[in-house]
This record gives structure tokens, sequence and C-alpha cells, in this order.
């Protein structure tokens, strides 16, 4: 069954735009607790969107009044030591930090406790001026289980950590962009932090997708490795990027060109394009084109990018060969 057709409970499924799936939390009457039933759906859809060849890059949000409030506290209430341990309890939440594409999370409201731990397995965040963030379990007897002693850790150190977990105070979207565990704090304005993650997503679609998956592996690496094996891991994967030529063709395969607009044609037709959601789409920086039918060479003028001495299209042998920065989609097929 295709994720459109899936059928949830506790959360909504949509496509705001090419190559982006949006996950809505939606219990609205518990904040978006997380209770388990919720959580095994939300694991099912990161799946599903995660091994969808049309999706590039994920957004997660809430409501406007809450990200999520946590562990549902109703559910864990009654639980033992046994049934906790036996049944391994949260220890899937951490699920969607194996998934390849990357999630972002637009938060809120209230982000407390588990909720402020979801936003922190995501692999960027984006806060509206209303999110509350807070890790409060203290508040119960407890400490937070769902990673935030150890993710909190890592983006804001340990002092801020060790306050916030031992006095369960909870902070504001403009500190927590202070500290850097927000990448920012977008305008003011309900759903306007959904927006701007579904524009950042579809940005990131619009890329390579081995690049982009690359750049998370390479990028969360840096949490899991001393700085040299670090170092030897991201220059293992760039070098490993030199050999997805072959890729980048069957990707963008489908490139056709037509008479005298074929600029535009070349970028309607283009795969990426259609992604990106822009009509010049992969190509959109390019201002103009040079085509020299002599040489059979199209040079591409493009606006001042570091790339622009690469970027051109060449006829050779009646195909097209797009070379865009440092990428070549080689023979690519064509009709004028
Ligand atoms: N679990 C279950 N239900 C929750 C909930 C939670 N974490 N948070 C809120 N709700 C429910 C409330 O019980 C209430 O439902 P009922 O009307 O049926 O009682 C509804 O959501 C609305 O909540 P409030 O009436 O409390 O709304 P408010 O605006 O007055 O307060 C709040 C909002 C400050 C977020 C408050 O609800 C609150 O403090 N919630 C608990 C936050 C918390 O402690 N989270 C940590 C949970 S433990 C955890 O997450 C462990 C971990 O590390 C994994």
């Amino acid at each position: 069954m295709s994720t459109q057709q899936k059928q949830y409970e506790y959360i909504l499924l949509s496509r705001p735009a090419p190559g982006v799936g949006l996950i809505t939390l939606n219990r609205p009457k518990a904040l978006n607790a997380l209770c388990t039933p919720l959580f095994k759906e939300l694991n099912e859809a990161l799946v599903d969107l995660d091994a969808d060849d049309e999706i590039g890059a994920v957004v997660l949000t809430g409501s406007n009044r809450a990200f999520a409030a946590g562990a549902d506290i109703k559910e864990m209430k009654d639980k033992t030591y046994a049934d906790v341990y036996k049944n391994r309890f949260l220890e899937n939440w951490s699920e969607m930090t194996a998934l390849s594409k990357p999630v972002i999370a637009a938060v809120s409201g209230y982000a407390l406790g588990g909720g402020c731990e979801l936003a922190l397995m995501c692999d960027i965040i984006l806060a509206s001026p209303t999110a509350v963030f807070g890790q409060p379990e203290i508040n119960l007897g407890v400490i937070p289980g769902g990673g935030g002693t150890q993710r909190l850790a890592r983006a804001i150190g340990k002092s801020r950590t060790m306050e916030l977990t031992l006095t369960g105070r909870n902070f504001s979207a403009a500190e927590a962009a202070s500290w850097g565990m927000v990448s920012r704090v977008v305008e003011e304005g309900e759903g306007k932090v959904v927006e701007e993650a579904v524009s950042m997503a579809g940005v990131i679609a619009s890329k390579g997708r081995l690049a982009v998956q690359a750049g998370k592996e390479a990028v969360n690496a840096a949490y899991e490795l001393t700085l040299e094996e670090g170092l030897k891991t991201e220059r293992r994967i760039f070098h490993g990027l030199f050999a997805t030529h072959d890729q980048k063709e069957g990707e963008h395969g489908c490139i056709e060109l037509w008479g005298h607009s074929w600029l535009m044609r070349v970028a309607q037709a283009c795969p990426l394009s259609q992604r990106r959601g822009n009509p010049l789409g992969s190509i959109h920086r390019f201002a103009t084109v040079k085509p020299d039918p002599r040489k059979q060479l199209y040079t591409i003028h493009n606006e001042p990018t570091a790339y622009r001495r690469h970027d051109m299209l060449r006829i050779e042998g009646g195909r097209l060969n797009l070379s865009y920065g440092y990428y070549d989609y080689p023979g690519i097929s064509y009709t004028m």
C-alpha cells in the first residue's frame, strides 16, 4: 500500500510541494502527547516516505499550540519497572534516526519532554517564536528517556543541559536559537514555520538524492566519531560520490529539446526542475545560453556563482551532455 493510501489515526500525511512529505501530529486533545500507537504510526510513515522515490525530504510538525507535550503521561503512570524494561519502552523512538532522508522539525507551541526529544531527533529544527522547549521530566520524578540528556548535551553543551534537566525549566525559541539548538526562529504567524520548513525541504529535495543522503551521513558522523575518524569518513563519502555519474544519467535521463525555445523546454522536462517546483529548475540560475551550432557547444552563462565555469550543455554524437556544477549528466538523449 502506498503512503498516500494508508489511513492513520494519530497523524496526517500530505505532500505540500514536489518532493516533500509532510507529517502532522494529530492528537489535538492531548497536545500531541506521544502515546505508543502514535509513535508506531509516525515510524511507519517515516519509513514509507524514506523508501518513496518521489520524496526527497520530510517535514514533521504538530499544531500551532503544541508540537508535542511529551510522552503520554496517562499511558506511563501505571507502568512498572518490569513492564518498561521487558517491553523496551521508548526504544523504538530513535528508529527515525536511521532514515536516510532529512527530516525537518517545524516547531510551534509546546515541545516538552518527549516532544523536545522528538525535535532533537530530527536533522534540522525550525522554530516559531511561540515555541516552548523543555525537559520537565524531573517534575514527574523521572528523567528524559527519549534521548534528551544525550542529544541536548551535544546540541547545547553540558552546563545548560544539566540546568534544564535538573530544574525542569522551559526555554524559549530565542534561547534555543542562541544556543544553536534550532537553525532559526521564523517570523511570527500561524503556519509560518511549516511554510518555511516545506520551502527548505523543497530546496533539499531538488538536490541530488545521493549527495543529500551522503551529506546527512557525513554530518551525523561528527556526533559519533573522533575528528580524525570523522574527517576520514567525510573524505571516503566525498570520494564515493565521484562514482555516481551513471546514477545521475538515470535520474535525469528524460531531458528533451525542441527547436528554438529549447532552454525552457529542457527545464520543463527536467525531473529536477519539477521537484524544485521552479519552471527553470536545476538550471534556474542560467541567465543566457549561447548556442554555437558549428561546435555544437552550448555554453551557459550563469549568474555569478562558484560553478559558472563548469556549467555547459554539449551535444556530441546525437547526445546531450549537461554539465552542471561539479556534476556531469552524460549522454542524455534529446530531439531537435
Ligand atoms: N501526556 C498526556 N496528556 C497530556 C500531556 C502528556 N504529556 N500533556 C498534556 N496532556 C493533556 C492534558 O491531560 C489535557 O487533557 P485532558 O483535558 O483530557 O485532561 C490536555 O492535554 C490539555 O492539557 P492542559 O489542560 O494541561 O493544557 P495547558 O495549556 O493548561 O498546559 C502544558 C499545557 C503546560 C503542556 C501541560 O499540559 C503540561 O505540563 N503537560 C505535560 C508536559 C510534560 O510533563 N511532558 C513530559 C512528559 S514525560 C516524557 O516526555 C518522558 C520522556 O522523556 C519520554
